[in-house]
């Protein structure tokens, strides 16, 4: 996780973004802190990446790459006003003891790419270029699913689709295109499928351990639905986030 110390809505690059609503520097850091602590409480390890000042959006630390196996990807944005990020996010695999790759087309890390069991479910349309997902399938010597993505709103799969353990996802069909929500019909049967107001606040943006599933206060329907699905959902108030378009999973670089 990174700390929101620079963060701000100082550019719009996705719906979300209004640089004219005033961000609170300070609500967003007792925000985070209070994730930061759902997690440590939860039995989690936590590690903090330095952020940089001129990048507001590095709290986003999903972005960042992708580590599976053993193998480290770093993150190449789509747009230049984050393109600064993958240096710092690659410093700090280096001093994890990576050695990180970059592939050559745009893949914005954990926001488009998400491991269900030994499959990435990799989202394209908006971000993440889908050339990239054959370079991190040969990278990662795993079978990747190409799903495109269509509403600007749901920009990173990672807004449209939250994995909750190794066979079961949560989404939001209309996110995606017709072929995709076909693909994602076959594979996963039953999905939990949540309703809009739980999307649009972006409710499926979670980080689960399999049981506990952290998400957005907000998505009261959904962490109605996870309950009874077996799960235990922990709402976190990440109000002050979600101006910059992210939530629990986007502030959340998952290491497998
Ligand atoms: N402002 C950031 C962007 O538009 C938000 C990124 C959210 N991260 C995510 N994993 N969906 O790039």
């Amino acid at each position: 996780m990174t700390p929101p110390t620079y963060f701000a809505v100082e550019y719009a690059i996705n719906p979300w973004m209004d640089v004219d609503r005033p961000v609170d520097a300070r609500v967003a850091q007792a925000q985070w802190e209070a994730l930061r602590q759902t997690y440590l409480r939860l039995g989690h390890r936590v590690d903090v990446v330095e952020p940089v000042p001129g990048l507001p959006d590095m709290v986003y630390a999903a972005n960042g790459g992708f580590i599976a196996r053993d193998i480290a990807l770093v993150a190449r944005f789509r747009f230049a006003e984050r393109a600064g990020e993958s240096a710092a996010y690659a410093e700090w695999m280096s001093s994890l003891g990576y050695r990180p790759v970059s592939t050559r087309h745009v893949n914005e890390g954990q926001g488009d790419l998400l491991m269900v069991g030994d499959t990435v479910l990799a989202g394209y349309g908006f971000r993440t270029d889908r050339r990239a997902h054959s370079e991190i399938s040969a990278a990662l010597g795993m079978p990747v699913v190409s799903l495109e993505l269509v509403d600007p709103r749901f920009y990173h799969l990672d807004t449209a689709l939250g994995v909750l353990d190794d066979h079961t996802i949560a989404i939001y069909p209309p996110a995606f295109g017709a072929s995709a929500r076909d693909q994602l019909r076959a594979l996963f049967p039953d999905a939990i499928v949540v309703g809009s107001a739980d999307a649009y606040v972006l409710g499926l943006n979670v980080v689960s351990d399999g049981l506990h599933v952290v998400l957005p206060s907000a998505a009261t329907g959904f962490a109605a639905q996870l309950r009874a699905a077996g799960f235990e959902p922990v709402g976190v108030d990440l109000s002050e986030l979600l101006k910059g378009g992210g939530s629990v999973k986007c502030c959340t670089l998952e290491v497998f």
